[in-house]
């Protein structure tokens, strides 16, 4: 609900269990004044207070007025170069040279439902789903409007957050900083939690205290990266998973970006996220626009699991997109790691059968099926079947796979070329490269220049042809490198600060393109496993390969920082033969599938090699994700323990709406001889009503499994894993 308080010019959004408020100042500055737990009909600005502070300079305005500062006071969208040194949330290249931008409000305007961006990923919502509040702010002196675009999600505790930049001068002006979401906070007595890591090990948390100065995680690489992701948290000190005040940043964006939070001299704190600032500038000609990407901010006064819960909900409704959001998805079989480019068509159909036999419903077929691709040094950029392999092309392949009752889905990589493909050697020009620089490589291949129209068309043109030659119902759009050499040969010399952006664009504009031609072509997002999982690209690709690490138990610390934010649903996850090809470790087969069913579920190994025991697990697996797939995707999700505190165990669980069923899922560490007796408390549950153990027939009642808990069992070996489901009974 958005309340407008015009005489006081204040501006409230209430969604269920939050309060956000800002308010124009007697000096037309619009001040950010709370965001937390919801409090109605309240004008909560006297909560603000400025006095005289040496150094911090007083804008024209205030006269003799020493006590405001813009260095003080809390922003909406903070400035640059008029008085407030804490981190700019704009910073603009004037036509006279100078770096400043300053801010007055102007107006606001409502709208029904939640806006939309043109080009960029973002939140939808209908009428009676989101609201929109548009405050407009003006630099008129610079003559740049800056609408600020709020969406409000009130079931979901949802507030999404966008900026548009109008040049309504005659002038051209340079945009070398547009952040999409600053947040400023009257203290710093907090945490910063952070989610990081590298290729094989993405999403890690890191959480430690706010300090004065600035910290800050991005990327520089033109994903969102494997080492950082695009979600921040701020939270109480003594915030956990049930209690506290905690506070989301989601920026819906695929490139470069950062999320720096600054604790200044007089302990305020401020998040501001955005476009990584690094060779940005954009030309912003008379009456030109710039759009910053969308942010999401949920705040949880009740710690991390509701926050989560609510982003869980959001993104699943109101991110995704029809048909992907509900509908049940494939479990699939992928060929990569049982055969990499080692195949040809006889061996495809062997694993798409034996898939077929234990109820898998999705054929993949991965990298090595075009051009000249039989390593990773050739072929990227021919998207021809290689005729060597698979003779009688897709036109035969896909009929034997359908007849086994299975869907077919395709690998490509289409951002991608090899120097050793006809693409490169008819268009050398089409990838990112700097003049007179020999462009690095990465993986063996180079970029192409997805910022230029006329790549994308090419590109685009090869990927129809494909998908007009068979049945296929599913892409693994894969990107496999990080971006270097960044300068377009579409663009002036001016202009190239816009590359990095226009490349995000460009990819975005090649996915928009599938969802409209193709919307029922499922998409996985892959970016050699999770180096551009975030939100931007799940309004594309409503499912991610959460990394190219397989190996169950290093995926539990991946998949528990994945799901602060991300629901279970985008997460891809596959069971793989052991020893695991990343790492050597071996597990059982019930922990490799539990903490992959805790996913978008597959397997990911040449299935004619299990024994026939191994065989009657994996159905038995199939069976179960099947069974349970709503409790497990639609259900809310409850970390019950962190994999990164306490190697000894993992468990989370998942409640269905009303509470009538559970499924909690646990995984053991390594074993020790004469183990401690454990129980685990679990969440989440009705405490009045009783439940019963699927398989075993004791009930317990909910307060009993809430207070006193669940008693594990104790399993001999390494990694053990089981599963409880529990339904209520009476
Ligand atoms: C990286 C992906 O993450 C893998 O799953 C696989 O598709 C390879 N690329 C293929 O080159």
């Amino acid at each position: 609900m958005i309340v407008l308080d015009q005489e006081n010019k204040i501006f409230t959004l209430h969604t269920q269990n939050t309060t956000y408020q800002m308010k124009v100042d007697q000096y037309h500055v619009l001040e950010h004044i709370y965001y937390g737990a919801r409090i109605d009909n309240c004008d909560l600005s006297g909560l603000i207070k400025c006095g005289e502070r040496s150094f911090s300079p007083n804008p024209d305005e205030a006269g003799r007025n020493r006590d405001y500062s813009l260095d003080v006071m809390p922003q909406e969208y903070s400035t640059c170069g008029v008085g407030d040194f804490r981190l700019p949330s704009i910073e603009l290249e004037l036509p006279g040279g100078s770096h400043t931008a300053d801010l007055r409000y102007e107006g606001f305007h409502l709208e029904k439902g939640k806006y939309k961006l043109e080009g960029l990923p973002g939140f939808h919502g209908m009428e009676n789903e989101a609201e929109t509040l548009v405050v407009l702010l003006k630099d008129s002196a610079a003559r740049i409007a800056v609408e600020m675009y709020y969406g409000v999600f009130e079931d979901f505790d949802l507030i999404t957050r966008a900026i548009r930049l109008v040049n309504e001068g005659t002038e051209t002006i340079r945009v070398c900083r547009c952040a999409s979401l600053c947040l400023d906070f009257t203290r710093s007595d907090l945490d910063l939690i952070t989610f990081n890591g590298h290729h094989l090990m993405e999403r890690c948390l890191d959480r430690g205290p706010v300090r004065p100065g600035i910290q800050s995680v991005g990327s520089v690489r033109g994903i969102s990266s494997h080492q950082h992701n695009p979600f921040v948290m701020i939270c109480d000190h003594d915030a956990d998973e049930d209690r506290g005040m905690c506070y989301g940043a989601m920026l819906l964006y695929s490139g470069n970006f950062e999320a720096a939070v600054e604790c200044s001299q007089y302990e305020n704190s401020r998040l501001v996220m955005g476009i990584h600032p690094y060779h940005f500038c954009w030309t912003l000609e008379p009456a030109g626009t710039f759009t910053a990407p969308e942010t999401a901010m949920v705040c949880s006064p009740d710690g991390f699991g509701q926050m989560s819960r609510q982003y869980h909900k959001a993104i699943r409704k109101h991110l995704l997109r029809d048909p992907y959001q509900y509908e049940r998805k494939p479990v699939l079989v992928n060929n990569w790691e049982a055969t990499y480019f080692d195949f040809d068509a006889d061996k495809l159909v062997d694993i798409a059968r034996e898939a077929a036999d234990l109820g898998i419903e999705l054929f993949v077929m991965d990298d090595g099926w075009f051009g000249s691709r039989n390593d990773d040094n050739s072929g990227l950029g021919d998207w021809q079947v290689n005729r060597e392999k698979l003779p009688g092309g897709l036109e035969a392949l896909v009929p034997c796979v359908k007849d086994l009752g299975m869907k077919f889905g395709i690998w490509m990589e289409p951002e991608m070329v090899n120097e050793d493909s006809d693409l490169y050697r008819a268009h050398p020009d089409w990838i990112l490269r700097v003049p007179g620089r020999a462009p690095s490589r990465g993986r063996g291949q180079l970029v192409l220049d997805f910022s230029r129209k006329d790549v994308r068309d090419h590109i685009y043109d090869q990927m129809k042809a494909v998908l007009g030659s068979a049945d296929i119902s599913y892409i693994k759009w894969d990107m496999n490198r990080s971006l270097t050499d960044v300068w377009s040969a579409g663009l002036p010399a001016g202009r190239q600060g816009e590359v990095y952006h226009r490349y995000v664009l460009g990819v975005y504009d090649l996915l928009e393109r599938l969802h409209c031609d193709y919307p029922y072509i499922l998409i996985e997002g892959c970016c050699g496993g999770g180096g551009r999982f975030d939100g931007g690209m799940l309004y594309y690709t409503p499912q991610i390969w959460c990394s190219d690490d397989t190996d169950a138990i290093d995926r539990l610390r991946i998949q528990y920082g994945t799901s602060f934010c991300y629901p279970v649903c985008t997460m891809e996850a596959h069971v793989s033969a052991v020893p695991n090809e990343q790492n050597g470790r071996f597990t059982p087969l019930e922990t490799r599938g539990i903490t992959a069913m805790s996913g978008a579920f597959g397997y990911e190994m040449d299935l004619g090699k299990c024994t026939e025991e191994e065989k009657r697990k994996i159905r038995r697996q199939v069976e179960t994700y099947k069974k349970h797939y709503n409790l497990i995707h639609d259900g809310d999700y409850y970390r019950l323990s962190s994999p990164l505190q306490d190697s000894s165990y993992t468990a989370w669980e998942q409640v269905s709406a009303g509470q009538k069923e559970a499924l909690v899922n646990v995984v053991m560490g390594c074993t020790h001889s004469a183990p401690p007796f454990r129980t685990l408390r679990l969440k989440g549950l009705n405490p009045s009503f009783q439940y019963q153990v699927d398989g075993i027939g004791e009930t317990y009642s909910g307060g009993e499994l809430m207070k006193a808990g669940y008693p594990l069992p104790q399993i001999r070996g390494d990694y053990p894993a089981f599963q409880v489901y529990l339904k209520a009974v009476g």
